[in-house]
């Protein structure tokens, strides 16, 4: 027998109803809408998994949508379609994940040559593509004496997004990652003042337990961490636990929604109770809205409970748990539950901006040390890259070295990255920060009663 389900369940025939409800309170939250889709399409509901990416496109034109839709049209046999999708993708930052479901589309739809094509380009992009069975089937294909054997599956259960579970599950003891880091603050570039407040907010509280006691100081609370996507937030928490030795209990969001399939409120307990056990830890919540979501925004009353657990064992940390720092980070602060705020709860919010010339250019150099240099001038680089984020100025480098060794792999001459090279990539990186700024804007002016986005605004110069 399953455990008896939640009263309140309102259509128990239904399991995707908390991630549709939480898809719709964060419809913008592209890792939560392809989680679905993914789950969708593993249950064998194409059209179901269509209609959500398609609906998310007309929020967000994101490639990982994109490409999640052209997967979806390979299960349903709409080869066409997929191959246009895959073709537009093939050109743009990220070409080698659409080049192989490409080949895939092609192969299906009997163009075995331009599949191959397709899968020879796409592992020269990114040998990490490579799939062995879909060479094998490609080459019987492309090879003159195969059979035919145009009815062969072809296996395609790798998911797009991930992990794929289903029903009803029980997790393990010890449900989340754990990691112990080994990068520190010196790891992040810039950020010192983001820095300064994880110190004073949860690093001395930990460190100097006895003089905050002295001084009448109350250990315990949260901290939040917000702001523009690949700004550093998850990496600036895996330095955290590295800068005080303590284990890293990450929890993302594929293992919050996967919670959601079993019994949610126990497995969001053992998480708690894992972190409590390899203490000194640091607990973090990555994505956190997409289960700290306001209560209010939710017509049907399944994420209760599980939004009543969590602040629970937020409340619990404070008195039972010495030396767990818990940590959270979110794209989108606004769409949390108030009650996440209260003292004790995340009630530190610190607001993590792109980085700025100083911490480009240190940036920059973080990601080219170990690479051959030739005296590059990451100032002048940094210049050029204003509302780059830390991921963008990552992909610049990337970007830079392929150039690189490209040019190496034709003249068979190995020469030093440069500071033109790096400049030359930039101009063909697009700043990703501009999108979330003009969101973020809103709130900041509108919604910021308790002062709470008070450092975003500051930003913005709204104030
Ligand atoms: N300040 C920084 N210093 C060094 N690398 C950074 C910094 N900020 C971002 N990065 C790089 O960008 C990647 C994405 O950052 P991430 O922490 O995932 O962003 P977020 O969680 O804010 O979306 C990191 O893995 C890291 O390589
Ligand atoms: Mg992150």
């Amino acid at each position: 027998m399953f455990p008896a389900p939640i009263q309140t369940m309102p259509t128990p025939e239904d399991p995707f109803a908390p991630l549709r409800e939480s898809l719709a309170v964060s419809p913008t939250n592209v890792p939560l809408r392809l989680h679905l889709a993914d789950s969708l399409l593993a249950a064998g509901r194409g059209d179901d998994a269509e209609s959500t990416l398609k609906d998310g496109l007309t929020r967000t034109p994101d490639p990982r949508l994109k490409l999640a839709l052209a997967r979806t049209y390979l299960k349903q046999g709409k080869y066409s379609a997929g191959i246009v999708i895959c073709e537009k993708l093939a050109q743009g930052d990220n070409p080698a994940p659409a080049l192989v479901l490409l080949a895939r589309l092609l192969l299906r739809s009997g163009e075995a040559d331009r599949a191959a094509e397709a899968y020879r380009k796409g592992v020269i992009a990114d040998p990490s593509v490579a799939d062995e069975e879909l060479a094998g089937q490609l080459d019987a294909e492309t090879n003159l004496d195969a059979g035919n054997d145009e009815d062969e599956p072809i296996d395609d259960r790798t998911p797009f997004s991930g992990r794929v579970r289903e029903g009803p599950m029980e997790m393990p003891d010890d449900p989340a990652e754990i990691e112990q880091p080994q990068i520190t603050f010196a790891d992040v570039g810039g950020m010192e003042p983001v820095k300064e407040e994880i110190r004073l907010k949860i690093i001395y509280p930990l460190t100097h337990a006895d003089l905050y006691k002295a001084y009448g100081k109350p250990i315990g609370g949260g901290l939040l961490l917000y702001g523009p996507p690949g700004c550093g937030k998850t990496f600036l928490a895996r330095a955290t636990a590295g800068e005080v030795s303590a284990a890293f209990v990450a929890v993302g969001l594929h293992d919050i929604l996967n919670m959601w399939f079993g019994n949610t409120e126990k497995n969001l307990h053992k998480v708690f109770d894992q972190a409590r056990r390899n203490r000194p830890s640091v607990l973090f919540f990555d994505e956190v809205d997409a289960i700290a979501a306001s209560r209010a925004d939710f017509k049907q009353s399944t994420v209760r409970p599980v939004i009543n657990q969590f602040l629970a064992e937020l409340d619990g940390m404070q008195t039972s748990n010495e030396g767990v720092l818990v940590m959270a980070a979110t794209n989108a602060p606004w769409h949390m539950d108030t009650a996440f705020r209260r003292p004790g709860r995340f009630d530190r919010v610190v607001f993590v901006p792109p980085p700025d010339s100083a911490a480009r250019a240190l940036i920059l150099k973080l990601h080219c040390a170990g690479k051959p240099l030739s005296n590059v001038d990451y100032s002048a680089i940094a210049q050029a890259t204003a509302e780059f984020s830390g991921a963008d100025l990552k992909a610049v480098v990337d970007r830079a070295i392929e150039a690189k060794l490209q040019e190496a792999v034709k003249t068979g001459i190995p020469k030093p990255l440069t500071t033109k090279d790096l400049l030359t990539a930039a101009t063909q990186q697009k700043p990703s920060t501009r999108e979330w700024f003009a969101d973020a804007r809103n709130y900041a002016l509108y919604a910021n009663d308790g002062g709470q986005y008070d450092d975003l605004a500051k930003y913005l110069k709204l104030r």
